[in-house]
């Protein structure tokens, strides 16, 4: 059996829209932080018999989730030259149950765990663009650290080491159980409704430029701000499409403008969502324990994570 385990990342800089659907391309430069804490641990193991079988947090996958996890099967198993099938078990070590994305966390172990299972040997840049078919965010988690995905590379690129800016990540857990748009469906959508996304795409390009350049020089408030921009223009984008697209609950808006209410009070606190109601939170590891405290006392605010840069996909356990 073959153990991965891989964590879960953030975009600062955010990736919303395909350029090319089939090989699923992004239409717009990221760039993310990979978060220790948030892990999936997934094995593979190779059976006998003419199916894959695919077990997602103790319960057997169906659907949509079941072909995602073959169609990256199916990949491996082209470039191994096999027809061998296997046998997916993967877990979701977070310490919520709240619907934080996983599935960059987990198409990154999935690709590393059944790779080896397959016998291959990949680089973490063929990894990375296996994983990247799966979910374009996956291709960040194979890295550590900071990461970048361009629109011109089949695979996600190491910037700098998780050491590189002392920072922390808090998730702002704001509701439980709600099944969101899917980011897959929800992107199509706003390219195809949305008289925004073109301005979205154009401008993506000079918002990437500025937050690699602040996180290069380690300026925690510029980096921050233009997190801020991204997220928040990639969020006007969708909110155009017809209809709109709403990740946004009450709740986020009350975390998003306490965390302006922080910065003017002399806090480097800054805030991004993605594809659901979560706020997630960046500021320096010196001033987490404190915007932690406050975040936690708000009524909006059923659970707050507090995670620091992480680590890259590892093989745990290899036959
Ligand atoms: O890779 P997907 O399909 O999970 O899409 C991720 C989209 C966002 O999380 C909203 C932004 C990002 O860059 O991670």
């Amino acid at each position: 059996m073959s153990v991965a385990v891989a964590y879960a990342n953030i975009a600062l800089i955010k990736y919303w829209g395909k350029a090319d659907r089939v090989r699923n391309l992004p239409a717009v430069p990221s760039l993310s932080l990979t978060l220790a804490g948030l892990r999936t641990r997934t094995e593979a193991q190779l059976i006998p018999g003419e199916e894959d079988t695919v077990t997602l947090d103790g319960r057997p996958a169906q659907g949509r989730p079941h072909a995602r996890v073959v169609a990256l099967l199916d990949q491996l198993r082209a470039r191994a030259g096999s027809d061998a099938h296997l046998a997916v078990t993967s877990h979701n070590e977070f310490p919520t149950a709240a619907g934080l994305a996983s599935s960059a966390s987990g198409f990154a172990a999935l690709a590393l765990a059944a790779s080896h299972a397959l016998g291959l040997s990949l680089t973490r840049q063929e990894l990375s663009a296996v994983a990247r078919q799966a979910s374009a965010s996956a291709a960040r988690s194979i890295f550590g650290g900071w990461a970048e995905l361009l629109t011109s590379s089949e695979h996600a690129s190491p910037i700098a080491p998780a050491a590189h800016l002392d920072v922390r990540m808090l998730v702002a857990v704001t509701r439980r159980g709600e099944k969101a748009i899917g980011s897959t469906e929800a992107m199509l959508h706003t390219a195809e409704t949305s008289p925004y996304y073109d301005a979205w795409v154009a401008s993506a390009g000079a918002m990437f430029a500025r937050g690699k350049s602040a996180l290069l020089a380690r300026d925690l408030k510029e980096l921050g701000r233009a997190m801020e921009h991204s997220t928040l223009a990639m969020h006007a984008s969708m909110l155009a499409a017809d209809p709109g697209v709403l990740y946004f609950a009450p709740e986020s808006l009350a975390v998003m403008h306490a965390v302006r209410e922080l910065r003017g009070r002399g806090f480097s606190a800054y805030f991004t969502l993605d594809a659901g109601p979560h706020v997630k939170v960046l500021c320096p590891s010196s001033e987490a324990p404190a915007i932690a405290a406050e975040l936690r006392a708000l009524p909006a605010v059923l659970e707050l994570l507090e995670a620091a840069p992480g680590d890259a996909a590892e093989l745990i356990e290899a036959p």
